[in-house]
């Protein structure tokens, strides 16, 4: 199964697309995590990508789509996958239909997740994440065991940098400018499938199976 994730930031995508990789063996790439794995490893990809991360704009499109053609050559791919955080602009969009049709692939859904901005906002300020094995926490709806610590590794758990308020804002904004026109990119292609991202967890998950299958 090959399915795009789309969402505003904070919407659940990363939460939601654990448990569907689980479930559907399938692979889950996240753009913003293969960006934030080039900064910690201080390649030149994560150099550049780290002045409009911090900002919370987009890291500029030929650097995504050289990045995103490199993953698509792996076969760890093979078996499928969920796009978390891509394609996120008309140009992304287009540079995968591309890569799509050079390889005879086609895609089957397109999730949309829908939460309302004043949620966003809370979920994002209060998020943690694990650095070495990638769970995510929520002070609020789902902390960890030990404060600031992964019940999973131990591991000591880091607060984005692009997870203040004021930065939080810019991403809405530029998730409505650029992200939200590719839903009528895909809306042609049939794919769409909107998702009710409000409520807990496994409840949206069940509403995500449902639409699935
Ligand atoms: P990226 O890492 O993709 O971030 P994002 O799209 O902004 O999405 P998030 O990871 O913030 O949120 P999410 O929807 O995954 O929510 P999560 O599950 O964590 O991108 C970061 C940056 O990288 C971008 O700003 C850009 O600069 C760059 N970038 C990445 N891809 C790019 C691309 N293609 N082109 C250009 N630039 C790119 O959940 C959030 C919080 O809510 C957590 O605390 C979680 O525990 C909690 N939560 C989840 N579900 C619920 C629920 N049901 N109820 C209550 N809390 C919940």
């Amino acid at each position: 199964m090959r399915i795009i994730f789309l969402g505003p930031p904070g919407a659940g995508k990363g939460t939601q697309a654990k448990l569907i990789v689980k479930d559907f063996h399938i692979r889950q790439l996240s753009t913003g995590d293969l960006l934030r794995e080039n900064r910690r490893q201080e390649t030149e990809l994560g150099k550049e990508a780290q002045g409009f991360m911090d900002a919370g704009n987009l890291v500029p499109d030929d650097v995504i789509l050289r990045m995103v053609a490199e993953e698509f050559r792996k076969p760890e791919l093979d078996p499928g996958y969920i796009l978390d955080g891509f394609p996120r602009t008309c140009p992304q969009a287009d540079g995968l239909d591309q890569i799509l049709k050079d390889s005879a692939i086609k895609l089957d859904h397109v999730l949309v997740l829908e939460v309302p901005d004043s949620e966003l906002v809370r979920r994002l300020t209060a998020r943690r994440s694990c650095p070495k094995c990638g769970h995510i926490y929520n002070l609020v709806f789902n902390p960890p065991e030990q404060e600031g610590i992964c019940d999973y590794d131990g591991s000591e758990l880091i607060h984005r940098s692009d997870d203040t308020e004021a930065t939080v804002k810019n991403r809405l904004e530029v998730y409505q400018k650029q992200t939200l026109p590719l839903i009528e990119h895909y809306n042609k292609q049939g794919l769409i499938r909107h998702i009710d991202g409000m409520g807990n967890v496994q409840d949206i998950y069940q509403r995500i199976k449902a639409a699935l299958t």
